[in-house]
């Protein structure tokens, strides 16, 4: 039985960036819409880098000043390290817009003791975060939680430490209850290269131990033609 999600949206007339910016500056309003400000955990690796841009320069009438920002996952590196995912919202939106500093929640990858800082970061992290973007990996994961990864037993802890496959090797990152609780998700893929684990996600069989992504089954897909180029089915 397919895995049904909220729903795909593939744009074929428009660029991933802007569909998934438009996602997000709509669900940035709605937010703020129904209590006045709007929390917004960002997600990393490369894919969310255009989205980001094009979120800074196609609405610019988002209103910051209202949003606080948090992260999904970081890597164990210092915020201005090449791979950390602060430095890459930094450089893509969150400078362009001049969101207000203290409204920037960084986890702090860079602490020798990653679980104190994990501790730290969960106290401030939303009980419900409006908005969680997420991406899909290579093999199926998504924030840092990899397939077979304790932390994905974790029902009580909402940010944990984490081993990586990938480099950088250590990680923080959210844990299944804060995207079990998160109001909105979005899984924001692009590439011919994610066609093949979008499909296991999405209408293979469901084991999110397997696929860690499949614990965002019920958000919304934000797929570019190609990564659902392996679907069965692709809506028009
Ligand atoms: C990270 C991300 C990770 C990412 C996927 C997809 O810190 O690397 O949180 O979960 O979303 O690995 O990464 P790409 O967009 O680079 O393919």
């Amino acid at each position: 039985m397919p895995n049904q999600p909220e729903r795909i949206v593939v744009e074929p007339h428009q660029s991933l960036p802007h569909t998934a910016a438009s996602w997000i500056a709509d669900s940035i309003a709605d937010a703020i819409r129904h209590t006045g400000t709007c929390s917004i955990a960002l997600s990393g690796g490369r894919t969310p880098r255009g989205v980001f841009a094009e979120l800074a320069t196609a609405f610019r009438d988002v209103p910051w000043r209202h949003v606080h920002v948090y992260f999904g996952d970081e890597r164990a590196v210092p915020p201005n390290d090449p791979n950390s995912n602060y430095r890459m919202a930094r450089e893509a939106l969150l400078d362009p817009v001049h969101v207000p500093p203290d409204h920037v929640h960084r986890m702090e990858g860079e602490r020798a003791d990653l679980d104190a800082a994990a501790r730290d970061y969960e106290r401030l992290l939303p009980v419900a975060l409006d908005i969680l973007l997420l991406g899909i990996g290579p093999d199926g994961h998504t924030a840092s939680l990899f397939p077979g990864a304790p932390a994905l037993d974790e029902h009580t802890r909402r940010v944990l430490p984490a081993d990586s496959p990938f480099p950088p090797p250590r990680r923080l990152t959210v844990t299944p209850p804060v995207i079990a609780a998160a109001r909105r998700v979005a899984v924001i893929a692009e590439g011919a290269d994610k066609a093949g684990i979008v499909r296991r996600a999405l209408e293979g069989p469901l084991d999110p131990h397997a696929l860690p992504v499949q614990l965002a089954l019920g958000g919304v897909w934000l797929l570019d033609r190609d990564a659902a180029s392996g679907l069965a089915r692709v809506p028009a």
